[in-house]
């Protein structure tokens, strides 16, 4: 991993301003457009958002959106966590096999994450989930239930950077899990160990 300095990575304040939003946007369907086969959005889809969808995905507190900052202030890279919440709907991938033993448990779910292909190989990916996890792991669930908390995420099989990337902080594949579409498969990482 080279010198992360230059880098500086923070989290989406919320409210979010104009400013950010605009940001945000561009970055977002920028990925959409450079690596449309890693993702199970699509750029004409978030093309046509209003801002109140952008506004909708990104003013919560059950959820967190990080980004990387290049010292020019350009953003260059995103992760986002969805906490447990009560407009989280995982029913669909209750039929998967997903959660096996797990199904009890706070489950966080980690989306949308991009690197700009002229920074990969970084660290930033890495740093990206590092902070999301802190994240997850200090974040109260809107049950404030005690239990243990896992994350999960879903990569395309064929996403050897994705898949190495979050084995290196500590994701494992969930060797049963069937796939949520056509060569998918879910990935998985105990909060609290
Ligand atoms: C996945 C992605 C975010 C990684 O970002 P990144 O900033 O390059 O990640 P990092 O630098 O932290 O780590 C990447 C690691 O994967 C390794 N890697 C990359 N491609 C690889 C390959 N084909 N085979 C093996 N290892 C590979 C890198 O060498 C690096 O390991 P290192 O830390 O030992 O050098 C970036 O490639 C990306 O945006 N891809 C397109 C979108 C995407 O796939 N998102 C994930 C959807 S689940």
């Amino acid at each position: 991993m080279s010198d992360p300095a230059p880098f500086d990575i923070q989290k989406i304040t919320v409210p979010i301003s104009a400013t950010d939003l605009a940001k945000y946007k561009e970055l977002r369907l920028t990925s959409l457009l450079k690596d449309p086969q890693f993702f199970g959005s699509n750029y004409k889809r978030e093309a046509a958002f209003s801002e109140q969808d952008w506004r909708y995905r990104l003013d919560s507190t059950n959820k967190a959106t990080f980004i990387v900052k290049e010292s020019n202030d350009k953003w260059i890279g995103t992760l986002t966590v969805l906490a447990p919440s009560s407009d989280l709907d995982l029913a669909p991938l209750l039929g998967l096999g997903v959660f096996g033993n797990n199904i009890n448990r706070n489950i966080y779910i980690m989306v949308g994450l991009w690197v700009d292909s002229a920074f990969r190989s970084k660290g930033l990916g890495q740093r990206l989930i590092q902070q999301a996890l802190s994240w997850a792991r200090e974040h109260i669930p809107y049950e404030n239930n005690d239990s243990a908390k896992i994350a999960i995420l879903e990569v395309h099989r064929s996403n050897i950077a994705g898949k190495v990337v979050y084995q290196k902080c500590g994701f494992r594949v969930i060797p049963k899990a069937e796939s949520g579409e056509d060569g998918t498969e879910w990935m998985i990482k105990d909060l609290d160990s």
